[in-house]
């Protein structure tokens, strides 16, 4: 998989990429995330991407020329492979897992970072796939977004997990509800003793311990995932 990045804050992601799962997935070269500086797009000799809302109002929005200059060179470096573009905006569908899942699947993703009070609306209607927003709350901007997704995405490759965490992810993704409680050593802490039969050795009765308190866990702080669960059947 292929992943472009367009960005004014080309800084911000180099911390996040080179470490930990996405770091090795670079390695493994099962990902290859390029950032792009848009202001090396800018026709302007101050390298200025935004400017002020035709009819007035707050704020600034990015040009189209930068925006478009930057997709078409990317476009021009990776022709073979068809681009899925997305812009992170609040205005966008949410993210979730089952996107993360289908996004996973593609070849070649583009993600435009927004920005300000946003982007001249031309690029959404020429250049834009799909809007994507990480929740309903507003951000400064898009570049932690496309990180969020980035991870999402990468850690679903197929071996960028290693076996063990993969099984693990199936099983959480595909139930839809969420984990058991886990304990490990020491056994006693602090006076708080982890459940018996966790130490039984009895993987009969662990296996259903533990389906019991999913649900139990889901119910008390996520029921809204039960109900999904159930309109799936
Ligand atoms: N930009 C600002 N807030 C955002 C959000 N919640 N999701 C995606 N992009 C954003």
């Amino acid at each position: 998989m292929r992943i472009d990045v367009v960005t004014i804050f080309p800084k911000m992601f180099a911390p996040v990429l080179n470490e930990s799962m996405i770091k090795r997935a670079q390695a493994k070269k099962l990902v290859q995330i390029k950032i792009h500086d848009l202001r090396a797009y800018s026709l302007d000799k101050h390298r200025k991407v935004d400017d002020r809302p035709f009819g007035g109002g707050p704020g600034m929005l990015f040009r189209p020329e930068p925006i478009f200059r930057a997709v078409e060179s990317i476009r021009s470096k990776n022709e073979k492979q068809k681009l899925k573009i997305i812009l992170l905006t609040p205005q966008g569908k949410k993210f979730n897992q089952h996107l993360a899942n289908r996004l996973s699947r593609t070849k070649s993703l583009l993600l435009i970072c927004g920005h300000y009070e946003g982007v001249d609306e031309r690029v959404r209607k020429k250049l834009v796939n799909e809007e994507v927003s990480i929740g309903d709350y507003v951000l400064t901007c898009g570049e932690l977004p496309a990180m969020v997704l980035i991870d999402a995405v990468v850690r679903l490759i197929p071996g960028v997990l290693g076996k063990a965490e993969s099984a693990h992810n199936e099983s959480f993704s595909s139930r839809g509800i969420l984990e058991y409680p886990q304990y490990t050593r020491p056994a006693v802490f602090k006076g708080m003793s982890v459940p018996k039969v966790l130490l039984s050795g009895n993987h009969n009765l662990i296996d259903g311990w533990r389906k019991k308190q999913a649900l139990a866990v889901t119910k008390k702080k996520r029921p809204d995932l039960l109900k999904k669960e159930k309109k799936k059947r």
